[in-house]
């Protein structure tokens, strides 16, 4: 039979707390991410609640959606925030040159995205246009969301505009992808831009963390310019990361569905990166911020496919299948270890944009595996972590070897000790023993999701293929937690 993997989990070395935020969502004017996705109109035929799909709402209630953040990604950089306010047939209709060269109405604008973060009773991160607009532009952008009511003249516009309370800003984004999209910069001269459009943007309810625009994937230059220039300046810094099955060349990506095992192991491996550029980006935080002041925000992250084909290239829309539920379960254990630095993420991205929680199509609405990956992570946010190292067998295929096992604890506010494993191996039952100190349980009951076919998916017309069912092959006997794990799996146990 299979080697087993063991594991060592210290509940009486208590970590960090992994904060909620880290379970953030991000949604960009892209395709129907937003469009359809959340807002049809007052007037749409799909059942909505004041103009945002009523399906959308209930289904993010339901894994508490703890932070979005608003309105890119690229699009923030071409963004002018006065568009999207006042009466919505009088809104300038504009081109969204960055996803597909379609009509942008600007019906969702600021009121639409705050009404839409308080109703799922979400924070809210607004990515601000450093790219091409005047610093002004978002100092005026941060008053008008936070100034007191009918004080001044943006207060008393935006109370003009229905909304005379102030919102609160938890996040500010000081422009996106600097070194690419958001302007083609070097790092000097976006961390010089950084601070001065940092210096203006004031809150005036509450504090308002600002988050500059970071590297990409293994840019350490990047860091460790905007840490010896910015990071005095700052509360984050972003980190941007997607896994694609085929890393060479970004117009061949492979597809979503119908891969070989070939590309799940790439796909596995490639998100696995994740775990080595935050540590070598935390290292060169360290030196800077040995505080830990500066938070790493992995505010874009998730897997990049070829785009569903008859699809609007533009639209980055892609289908979703049990792998991406495992790169999920592994990108969200990488976090939980990292969980003194990496205080807020976001998946990329909400509704019908690469590796969404929910697909819709006209009326339809549908649930992917990532999101009830995201549902039963749900006792991780706000809970305390806790070690736990794991010694795998490897699962190999072609030029790819990884181990098989990854794995994260966490203790809940009720003490409550929740263990997620996963098994990326697509082929191979995998036995594991996890011996425990300070852990007080003498069973577990969980919830797995997994499936015969690596690309098993939702669609609309069976949207119930992949959900996450109960799960009663763990037994706890002298402090050790004993589990077969089955081929490609994700498995959340909560002990007691
Ligand atoms: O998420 C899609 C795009 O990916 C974002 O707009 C951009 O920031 C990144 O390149």
């Amino acid at each position: 039979g299979q080697a087993p993997a063991t594991a060592t989990l210290s509940g009486d070395k208590p970590g960090p707390v992994m904060h909620r935020n880290v379970f953030g969502q991000f949604a960009e004017h892209l395709g129907t991410g937003i469009y359809e996705g959340i807002w049809v109109g007052g007037n749409s035929r799909i059942p909505n609640e004041g103009g945002y799909r009523r399906d959308v709402l209930a289904a993010l209630k339901a894994i508490n959606v703890p932070m979005v953040r608003w309105p890119g990604g690229c699009f923030a950089d071409e963004y002018h925030w006065r568009d999207g306010i006042g009466p919505r047939g009088k809104r300038p209709v504009k081109v969204n040159t960055n996803w597909g060269g379609v009509t942008e109405d600007n019906s969702f604008g600021t009121h639409e995205f705050m009404g839409f973060v308080e109703k799922l009773g979400a924070e809210a991160y607004v990515s601000a246009n450093l790219g091409s607009a005047p610093p002004a532009e978002t100092a005026q952008w941060v008053e008008y969301l936070t100034a007191p009511a009918g004080t001044s003249v943006l207060a008393k516009e935006r109370g003009a505009n229905g909304r005379s309370q102030p919102w609160k800003v938890q996040y500010l984004g000081i422009g996106n992808e600097l070194w690419g999209c958001g302007g083609n910069m070097r790092a000097e001269y976006a961390a010089d831009l950084t601070n001065q459009y940092s210096q203006f943007a004031k809150s005036t309810n509450g504090p308002m963390l600002k988050i500059a625009s970071g590297p990409s994937d293994s840019n350490y230059d990047w860091t460790e310019t905007f840490m010896k220039i910015s990071g005095k300046h700052i509360n984050g810094l972003a980190l941007h990361y997607y896994t694609r099955p085929r890393d060479k060349d970004w117009s061949d990506k492979g597809p979503a569905l119908g891969f070989p095992e070939r590309e799940w192991a790439s796909t596995m491996a490639h998100t696995l990166q994740m775990e080595e550029f935050i540590t070598k980006h935390s290292a060169i935080m360290d030196k800077y911020d040995p505080e830990k002041k500066v938070m790493l925000a992995v505010d874009e992250w998730g897997t990049w496919y070829d785009p569903t084909p008859g699809s609007n290239p533009g639209f980055l829309q892609q289908q979703n299948s049990l792998r991406d539920a495992v790169v999920a379960g592994l990108n969200l254990n990488i976090f939980a270890h990292h969980a003194d630095r990496v205080k807020m993420a976001a998946i990329a991205q909400l509704v019908n944009v690469l590796q969404a929680m929910l697909l819709t199509d006209g009326a339809k609405m549908v649930k992917t595996p990532t999101y009830h990956v995201f549902d039963m992570y749900q006792p991780w946010m706000d809970a305390t972590t806790l070690p736990i190292e794991v010694e795998s067998p490897y699962y190999h295929n072609a030029e790819f070897a990884m181990k098989a096992v990854s794995a994260s604890a966490v203790r809940d506010k009720n003490g409550q000790v929740h263990v997620a494993l996963v098994n990326l191996d697509p082929n191979r039952p995998m036995p594991i023993s996890v011996a425990m100190t300070g852990v007080q349980a003498t069973g577990a009951t969980g919830r797995i999701l997994t499936a015969e076919a690596m690309d098993a998916h939702n669609s609309f017309e069976r949207p119930d293929t992949l959900v996450p069912v109960a799960f009663d092959g763990a037994q706890i006997a002298n402090g050790t937690l004993s589990v077969t794990l089955p081929a490609k799996s994700v498995v959340v146990l909560a002990l007691r």
